[in-house]
């Protein structure tokens, strides 16, 4: 049977207690402060193992999931070549245990140019898994908008984290679609230079921003996969009735919106349902992985093991094409891989609920309408 490696890391001191089994309970009287001093000490180690994963279309196969210890704040801050080593190692745990390729979860891949430096070090191949996260987000992003009733040629999208692997192919399929792109990112001679191959690429406006604020202010729909550590959108200044993707974990948009606001669709981008969900319960993953779903990057490494292409797949920033976009995408639903329902912190949307989003929506513009009429007089 084939086997794939997966490397994860906590995204919350929370997440971590699910990490040490019956340890847990010691850490969690400890101040949080000595916890997160602790994990510095941590070497990755397996986490835990699914012994059967089924295709939908016959293959099974088995995966190990190898622990880096560390949260994004950790990893984004101790020195990089202390942190690759780290990473070295849990791919070589990987590998070990006979995995025949390995996906770099979260952050694990946002150091190192997305797996290609790491890549030079080992010997079995690496993936991002960023290709399908991609593929995954545009697609609920269409799903969304159908649903919430947005015409997709006549709207404003705003992507945050525009420049990044998987911002900018995002970005690139979605210049072909809308009217106007509001892109956001912090570098600004990155951006504005991005800004001008995305003019050239498809049809849509685009405008920069510095500030996250200003960019969403007016867009139907956000698509933000930023690397920050916090979140980078207060829903505030979200327009009624926009879609939300949030692909970012940790997440840039706290996941209390569900209960702070009831007129937008948020949802978490990048999510898949494998054939056989129930195959890849785990309690050690209980608070990184939702309940009805699995991350793209996770669900792009299973596909390319259920499909034996054992290669490096999606592997450096920026080299993520339509093309391939479509072959993942191809691959993946061969074998029973799909979009997960709409999900946000715990909470899958129902038809009924996005329905009375939709009228909340409705609701709320009126009254902005109102309210800045009367400001006006
Ligand atoms: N859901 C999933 O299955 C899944 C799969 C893979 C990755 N991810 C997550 O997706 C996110 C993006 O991954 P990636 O590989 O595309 O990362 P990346 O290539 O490093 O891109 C990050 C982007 O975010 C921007 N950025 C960083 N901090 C920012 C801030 N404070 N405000 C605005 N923009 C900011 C960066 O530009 P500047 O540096 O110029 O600001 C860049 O454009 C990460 O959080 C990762 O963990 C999720």
């Amino acid at each position: 049977m084939d086997k794939f490696g997966f490397i994860v890391h906590p995204i919350s001191i929370e997440s971590f207690y699910d990490f040490l089994w019956f340890w847990s309970k010691f850490a969690k009287i400890l101040p949080k402060e000595t916890v997160k001093n602790i994990m510095l000490k941590f070497r990755p180690y397996r986490l835990c193992s699914f012994n059967k994963i089924r295709s939908s279309s016959g293959p099974i196969i088995s995966g190990e999931i190898v622990a880096l210890p560390l949260l994004p704040v950790q990893i984004a801050s101790i020195i990089k070549e202390r942190v690759l080593d780290l990473i070295e190692e849990a791919i070589r745990v990987c590998e070990k245990r006979g995995a025949k390729i390995v996906g770099l979860g979260g952050f694990t891949s946002v150091v190192g140019n997305e797996g290609e430096v790491l890549s030079k070090r080992v010997d079995v191949p690496l993936t991002s898994g960023n290709t399908l996260t991609a593929a995954l987000a545009l697609e609920g992003i269409y799903k969304a908008v159908r649903l919430m009733d947005i015409s997709l040629p006549a709207s404003t999208a705003a992507i945050i984290g525009a420049t990044g692997d998987i911002g900018s192919i995002c970005t690139k399929i979605l210049s072909k679609k809308v009217k106007q792109l509001n892109i956001a990112a912090r570098n600004e001679g990155k951006l504005q230079k991005f800004a001008n191959l995305i003019t050239n690429y498809g049809k849509a406006k685009v405008k920069i921003f510095k500030y996250t604020k200003d960019a969403v202010l007016d867009a139907d729909i956000v698509l933000t996969a930023t690397s920050a550590v916090t979140t980078v959108i207060d829903p505030v200044h979200l327009k009624p009735g926009a879609v939300v993707c949030d692909i970012a974990m940790p997440a840039d948009i706290a996941r209390e919106i569900t209960q702070i606001r009831d007129d937008i669709l948020v949802f978490e981008g990048g999510l898949a349902r494998i054939a056989h969900m129930e195959d890849i319960k785990s309690k050690e993953l209980a608070h990184i992985v939702p309940a009805k779903g699995v991350f793209g990057c996770v669900a792009e490494t299973m596909a390319l093991t259920f499909e034996n292409k054992f290669e490096p797949y999606s592997i450096g920033r920026g080299n993520i094409t339509e093309e391939k976009i479509e072959e993942i995408k191809t691959i993946a639903a061969r074998h029973g891989i799909v979009l997960s329902d709409f999900f946000c912190g715990y909470k899958f949307f129902t038809e009924k609920e996005i329905e009375n989003i939709k009228k909340n929506a409705v609701k709320n513009r009126k009254k902005n309408k109102c309210s800045s009429k009367t400001k006006s007089q």
